[in-house]
């Protein structure tokens, strides 16, 4: 059953932002404002872990850093706090983004409504990652569960981007 205070996102739902290299936000579209529930002073200048759930393992975010640091762009699921104590759950793309220059400018964030089979399955390697994290110290936590959730694609035998893409094209 539907828990009361999520919010699902339509399919033709887009909620982008951008920001700087730190991960602070410079842009939040109107999508963005509406389901989060925050308005344009609230973010911009915020760092985008003001929507961050408690639900979401720290494992995830190291991935997520290490994969832009590595230019690479990120895809995954993610489960974000609404101003009210809500929550919603996206399938985001994130992205360098660079000036004509060639540098970095930043990052852009693309999400859309997730296939809810897929997040079903997430929400249990999560649960599992928190359980590993909440056993180890805060340092040594992030790397704990990114590892064991890397560790969970090799078993699949495929890369982490197949697997979530695998994920997204599951009978709802
Ligand atoms: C473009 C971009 C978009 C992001 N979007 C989210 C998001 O929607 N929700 C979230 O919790 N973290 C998001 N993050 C990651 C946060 O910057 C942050 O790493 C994360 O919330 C964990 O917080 P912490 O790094 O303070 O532990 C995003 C980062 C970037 C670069």
């Amino acid at each position: 059953m539907k828990h009361p205070e999520e919010i699902r996102l339509d399919s033709d739902d887009l909620i982008v932002s951008k920001t700087d290299p730190k991960g602070k936000i410079t842009y939040a579209n109107r999508r963005f404002m509406e389901i989060a529930g925050y308005s344009e002073p609230e973010l911009l200048g915020k760092p985008h872990n003001l929507i961050r759930h408690e639900d979401m393992p720290r494992g995830v975010f190291r991935f997520l850093w290490k994969t832009l640091q590595e230019d690479e762009e990120f895809f995954g699921y993610v489960k974000n706090r609404t101003a009210t104590g809500g929550y919603y759950w996206v399938f985001a793309n994130i992205t360098p983004d660079y000036t004509y220059e060639s540098t970095l400018a930043g990052y852009f964030s693309v999400r859309r409504r997730p296939n809810f089979a897929a997040v079903a399955q997430v929400s249990d390697w999560y649960r599992q990652m928190r359980a590993i994290e909440a056993q180890e110290t805060a340092s040594r936590a992030p790397e704990a569960s990114m590892q064991w959730l890397l560790e969970q694609v090799r078993q699949q035998g495929c890369s982490y981007k197949d697997l979530v893409n695998q994920l997204e094209e599951l009978p709802e």
